[in-house]
């Protein structure tokens, strides 16, 4: 079966009393729309349309710079809609929210000459799962129906569409909650939004008719008006309410989230994670989890992030587009932001990886570290107090307390390279551009301003003086003073 998808999103989303575009709001690190978008894509369309409206720009540009791109439909192409429209997303534009009869015939002409299954999906409804969806596409086929409509049973009614049914069990209509009657507002069987369409019935959408009671285009009125013309129907009940839930509402969008957790957290533990308490623990849906880790409480994994097996994140840690490799620690109240950690390397307590840095195998950065864009060998110990700015260092390396990479002169930022099983002292500053040769020392407390040959010892501090007695004669000096101070008064 062919499929396409349409996805409506052009609704203003008022209630969610936002600037943002609601199809933007995110949950677990994901776009609400990019849920939806992720979620089709599984269903390999030929091309999807997302209708938008007052927000075209900024929903069009969120969702083809967001990191990852919706694989792989996005890829290659030159830029632009003609990008987008090349490689099967398309952004049609719905001026005005004129409801979601309106906002699907605005999808209409970028699905001309298309045959076969159009899967619409409400841009507000996230999570929606890629199970459910086929079992409803071949529920669509296996009954030839011309359209479907993917129903539910809920608890809370609300503001979802009821499912009318006729005497043989066939759909008859979807009534919207402003528009039933008491009786029809106690039908549990509600809309979910998700619809399948046959090509050869678009035209149907035409003959939607203004809703005066909201003034707007319900797509729900296609099945009445298919119906009419002896068409084949179908609603399918199948899922679960939490699957469906419409986001309208900041509370909506909480309930959403706190489910999409519970899915991501369920999803891990079946994989062998651990969690020390499951419900302090935030996830996000692209990150991957390798086995036997343990992750404490208060742990942030963000976008891309991919933790190796046998990790153990402790407490308050963010970890942000990273890879983190087996058996790493992650110490407490530590930062890793768009870096890799390799196997069995330790970073932190209070430690901040910043874009761009490598820490080697079985490296070790320790309590307030801080490293940007700099590779760590394996094997480097920085265990205290220390900058280390686009630096290159080697393997084996010990990095004294307090050392810092002076990398900026106020204009550019310059180099440090450290070769292997190099020593820096304590406290030494290394003013870059400058290299450290192999197996070098640095004497604590030095300023390295030349570059230092491989297995020498460097020191640039003046050398220690002892002025004998000079405490006795300054006690002296002091007394004699305040002495004179006094008479000058009396
Ligand atoms: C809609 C359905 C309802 C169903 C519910 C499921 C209609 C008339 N009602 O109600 O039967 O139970 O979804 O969640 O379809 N949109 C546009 N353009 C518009 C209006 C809306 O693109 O002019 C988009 C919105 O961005 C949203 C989706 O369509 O993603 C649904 O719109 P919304 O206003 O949220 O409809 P509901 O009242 O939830
Ligand atoms: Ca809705």
């Amino acid at each position: 079966m062919k499929v396409a998808g349409v996805i409506l999103a052009a609704g203003i989303g008022k209630r969610m009393n936002s600037y943002l575009p609601k199809v933007l709001h995110k949950l677990s690190g994901r776009m609400m729309l990019q849920h939806v978008l992720n979620t089709l894509y599984k269903l390999k369309p030929q091309k999807v349309v997302v209708v938008v409206g007052k927000y075209f720009k900024e929903i069009k540009e969120s969702i083809i710079q967001t990191n990852p791109p919706i694989p792989p439909l996005l890829k290659g192409g030159k830029g632009g809609l003609l990008r987008t429209q090349n490689s099967g997303l398309i952004f049609a534009q719905q001026k005005e929210a004129k409801g979601t009869g309106d906002a699907l015939l605005r999808a209409l002409p970028y699905l001309r000459g298309f045959k076969g299954t159009v899967v619409v999906v409400n841009g507000d409804t996230p999570l929606i799962t890629r199970e459910t969806l086929k079992k409803f596409l071949r529920f669509h086929e296996e009954k030839n129906d011309v359209i479907s409509v993917l129903s539910f049973m809920s608890q809370e009614t609300g503001s979802y569409g009821r499912i009318m049914r006729g005497k043989t069990g066939y759909i008859t209509s979807i009534v919207e909650e402003m528009d039933a009657t008491y009786l029809q507002k106690n039908i549990r069987e509600v809309n979910s939004g998700v619809y399948a369409i046959d090509s050869d019935a678009f035209h149907l959408l035409k003959e939607i008719k203004l809703n005066e009671s909201k003034g707007e285009y319900y797509l729900t009125d296609i099945i009445r008006i298919a119906r009419n013309k002896g068409l084949k129907t179908g609603a399918y009940c199948i899922g679960s309410e939490a699957e469906f839930i419409g986001v309208n509402t900041r509370e909506e969008l909480e309930k959403a989230r706190r489910l999409m957790k519970d899915r991501i957290i369920r999803r891990w533990t079946d994989r062998g994670v651990s969690f020390v308490d499951t419900t302090l623990v935030f996830i996000s849906s692209d990150v991957k989890i390798g086995r036997d880790t343990i992750v404490y409480p208060n742990v942030h994994l963000e976008g891309n992030t991919k933790v190796g097996r046998g990790c153990t994140i402790y407490p308050n840690v963010r970890i942000q587009n990273s890879i983190i490799g087996d058996g790493a620690i992650i110490r407490d109240s530590t930062l890793i932001e768009d870096s890799v950690v390799k196997n069995r390397a330790s970073v932190g307590p209070f430690a901040h990886i910043r874009p761009g840095s490598e820490i080697g195998t079985g490296a070790k950065i320790g309590n307030f570290v801080e490293v940007k864009k700099s590779v760590i060998g394996s094997g480097t110990k920085a265990s205290h107090l220390t900058y280390l700015g686009d630096a290159k260092i080697g393997k084996d390396v010990n990095i004294g307390a307090g050392t810092i990479t002076c990398n900026y002169d106020g204009y550019k930022k310059h180099i440090t390279t450290i070769g292997d099983n190099v020593f820096i002292g304590s406290d030494s500053q290394l003013i870059a551009p400058v290299r450290i040769g192999k197996g070098a020392y640095i004497g604590a407390g030095s300023t390295i301003t030349k570059n230092v040959p491989s297995k020498a010892l460097a020191l640039s501090r003046i050398e220690q003086r002892h002025l004998k007695g000079w405490a006795l004669k300054r006690k002296s000096k002091v007394k004699s003073s305040k002495l004179k101070a006094k008479g000058a008064k009396s």
